[in-house]
C-alpha cells in the first residue's frame, strides 16, 4: 500500500505560488470561501488532519484539536499574531504552531505611519468633502490638523513592528521617543528612546502607536482612564489587535474630544458593523486590516508559512515556531 499523503486543510485562498508547493506534498483541502469557514465547518474540515493552515480569524482551540484527532501534528497560522490559537492546548497535545515574523514588519509599520499622518491631517474626512462635493474653497481655518516635526511619539510595545514605526517618524520627523514594555529595550538608532510607564506615555505623547500582543493581561489596556489621561490634541493608531482597546471607551472619548483622533487598523469585531459610532465618527479612520497587505509581504508570509508546515509534518523545528 503506499504511504498516504499527509492532509492539511487550508482554510482560505492564499497567495498561490507557495501553496502550489504545499499541494505537491500534502493532499490539501483549501476552504473556498471569501468568507472564514464557519465553526461547524472548520471543525468538520480539519478532521482527520496532519496540519492546519489557519487565519487569524479562525479560533483554533481545544474542540478544534479535538475534531483533527490525534495525527495533528502542526498548525501554521498566516499572520505574525497568533491571538487566535490556544498555545497552551496545542503544547499538552505536542502541536507545533508556527507564525510569519519579520516579513510584515515594514508593510505594517507603513500603515501604522499613514493612519497616524490621515488622523493628524484628516484626510478621510476633509477627501470626503471633495467627493460629495462639499468643498467651495481654499478656506483659512479649514481642516486644520496638526504638526508631526519634533512632537513626543509613544509606543506601546517596542518589538519588531514598534520598533520600525519609531525608527520611520524618530528619523523622518524627528519626534521625541517615549515607549512602555515589559523590559528595557536598546534599539540601534533608538538610543534616545526614553521608557516610562503606561500612564506618563498617554500623559506625555502627542502620538500614540499601539504594538502590543493581545492576551488576557492587554485585553482592554487603553481604557477610560487611560483614555483621559491622552492630550487633547493627541492622536490614537492601533495596528495590533481591536481588543487592546476597550472601544465604549474610544467612541465616548473622540466624542470628547480627547484624544483629538484615532486611526485604526483594527477592531474587534472585524469588520465592525457599518453603523457603529466609530466608523461615523469623523475624527475616527478605520481601515479593514490591511497592516501586511502588499504583495510582497502576502506572498513571503505564504512561503513561511508552508516552509513551516512542511517542517511540522516531517516533525522538524518549525522555520518560526511560536513557542
Ligand atoms: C496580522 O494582524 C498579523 O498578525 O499578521
Amino acid at each position: 500500500m503506499p504511504e498516504r499523503l499527509p492532509r492539511i486543510f487550508v482554510t482560505r485562498q492564499i497567495p498561490p505560488t507557495h501553496l502550489q508547493r504545499l499541494q505537491r506534498e500534502a493532499d490539501c483541502v483549501i476552504w473556498p470561501g471569501q468568507l472564514p469557514p464557519s465553526r461547524a465547518d472548520l471543525l468538520a474540515g480539519v478532521a482527520g488532519c496532519d496540519g492546519i493552515l489557519s487565519l487569524i480569524s479562525d479560533r483554533i482551540d481545544a474542540a478544534v484539536f479535538e475534531a483533527a484527532g490525534p495525527q495533528l501534528k502542526v498548525v501554521s497560522n498566516y499572520a505574525v499574531g497568533v491571538n487566535n490559537i490556544d498555545l497552551a492546548e496545542a503544547a499538552r497535545r505536542g502541536v507545533a504552531v508556527g507564525n510569519t515574523p519579520d516579513v510584515l514588519t515594514d508593510a505594517t509599520a507603513d500603515i501604522a505611519v499613514a493612519l497616524l499622518l490621515a488622523a493628524a491631517r484628516r484626510l478621510q474626512a476633509s477627501g470626503d468633502s471633495v467627493r460629495q462635493g462639499e468643498w467651495k474653497t481654499w478656506e483659512p481655518t479649514g481642516w486644520l490638523g496638526c504638526d508631526l516635526v519634533g512632537r513626543t511619539l509613544g509606543i506601546v510595545g517596542l518589538g519588531r513592528i514598534g520598533a520600525a514605526v519609531a525608527r520611520r517618524l524618530v528619523g523622518g520627523w524627528g519626534m521625541r521617543l517615549l515607549y512602555s514594555s515589559r523590559s528595557d529595550k536598546r534599539i540601534e538608532g533608538l538610543e534616545t528612546a526614553r521608557r516610562v510607564t503606561l500612564d506618563e506615555l498617554l500623559a506625555e505623547s502627542d502620538f500614540v502607536s499601539l504594538h502590543t500582543d493581545l492576551t488576557e493581561e492587554t485585553r482592554g489596556l487603553i481604557d477610560a482612564r487611560r483614555l483621559a489621561l491622552m492630550k487633547p490634541t493627541a492622536v490614537l493608531v492601533n495596528t495590533s489587535r481591536g481588543g487592546v482597546i476597550d472601544q465604549s471607551a474610544l467612541v465616548e472619548a473622540l466624542r470628547g474630544g480627547r484624544p483629538l483622533a484615532a486611526g485604526l487598523d483594527v477592531t474587534d469585531p472585524e469588520p465592525l458593523p457599518p453603523d457603529h459610532p466609530l466608523v461615523t465618527l469623523p475624527n475616527c479612520i478605520i481601515l479593514p486590516h490591511i497592516g501586511s497587505a502588499t504583495v510582497a509581504t502576502r506572498d513571503a508570509m505564504a512561503e513561511i508559512c508552508v516552509d513551516n508546515l512542511l517542517a511540522g509534518l516531517a516533525g522538524q523545528p518549525l522555520r518560526c515556531p511560536c513557542s
